[in-house]
């Protein structure tokens, strides 16, 4: 059984992230892509989690469904002004079906990788493409894996440094298979660890998903403005389309 890793704990600090995906002019770069991708819709985000972008999605007027495996997560979207208004279905987004076919199916913030295996990542490609419309686009944002950080002999890479919060990923470049390891220091002076496995992957892996689930890509940029995808990209926004007729 697949295992949720975004429980209440995790749920109940979501929404303070720091992390730069947050900032209002962020999500906004990120809103008016999807919209634009989506057209009158209707969306589905796989991994939907509290609505950071699902709920300003719906607010331009898109209907958005969502798919997320954690109750605690979709509980805090519902708790939410306007998300009463968006659909949600627990479920794991590599095989959960849901009714009706989207303009716009889209995975972002890297949910990608909490698919921790190439047959769920595969799944989710053909799940994907099963809920589109002829025409219809998979929209994927996920990382450049970071290999090229880690000197021969190595094995972690970490990403957050102190002064309450550490954070580091220890990667397998046999299996693809990664860790990232999350500290922090408590209210109280007490300590938490947390510690969620991934699997990294290549653009390239991923067109190659792509093709077996029948689609094929449109754009690969490196972030939401539309800037160039290059060999210094950190992370790739990628679209797949589901050919007409
Ligand atoms: C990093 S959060 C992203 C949430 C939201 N998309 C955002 O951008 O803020 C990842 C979300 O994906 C959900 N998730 C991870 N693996 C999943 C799976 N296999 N099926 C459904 N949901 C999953 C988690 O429960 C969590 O809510």
């Amino acid at each position: 059984m697949i295992e949720d890793h975004f429980g209440e704990a995790a749920a109940a600090r979501y929404d303070h992230s720091h992390d730069p995906e947050f900032e209002p002019a962020e999500i906004a770069r990120t809103v008016d892509l999807l919209q634009r991708l989506a057209g009158d819709g209707p969306a589905l985000e796989f991994g939907i989690g509290t609505g950071r972008i699902a709920l300003p999605l719906a607010e331009r007027g898109v209907p958005v469904h969502g798919i997320d495996l954690s109750e605690a997560m979709v509980r805090r979207l519902r708790a939410k002004p306007g998300g009463d208004r968006i659909a949600t279905t627990i479920g794991d987004f590599a095989a959960t079906a849901v009714a009706g076919e989207f303009s716009l199916v889209y995975l972002v913030f890297n949910t990608l990788m909490n698919l921790s295996t190439q047959d769920a990542q595969v799944d989710c490609f053909r799940n994907a493409a099963g809920h589109l419309v002829p025409g219809g686009s998979f929209l994927v944002e996920v990382m450049v894996p970071e290999l090229r950080k880690i000197p021969l002999g190595q094995n972690t890479v970490q990403f957050a440094d102190g002064p309450e919060h550490w954070a580091y990923t220890v990667y397998d470049t046999v299996t693809q298979d990664a860790t990232c390891h999350y500290l922090r220091i408590t209210g109280d002076g007490r300590g938490e660890a947390r510690s969620i496995p991934f699997r990294y992957v290549w653009p390239a892996e991923l067109d190659l998903m792509a093709r077996l689930a029948g689609l094929r890509l449109r754009h690969r940029w490196a972030d939401w403005t539309g800037a160039p995808f290059t060999e210094l990209s950190t992370r790739h926004v990628s679209v797949w389309e589901r050919p007409m007729g």
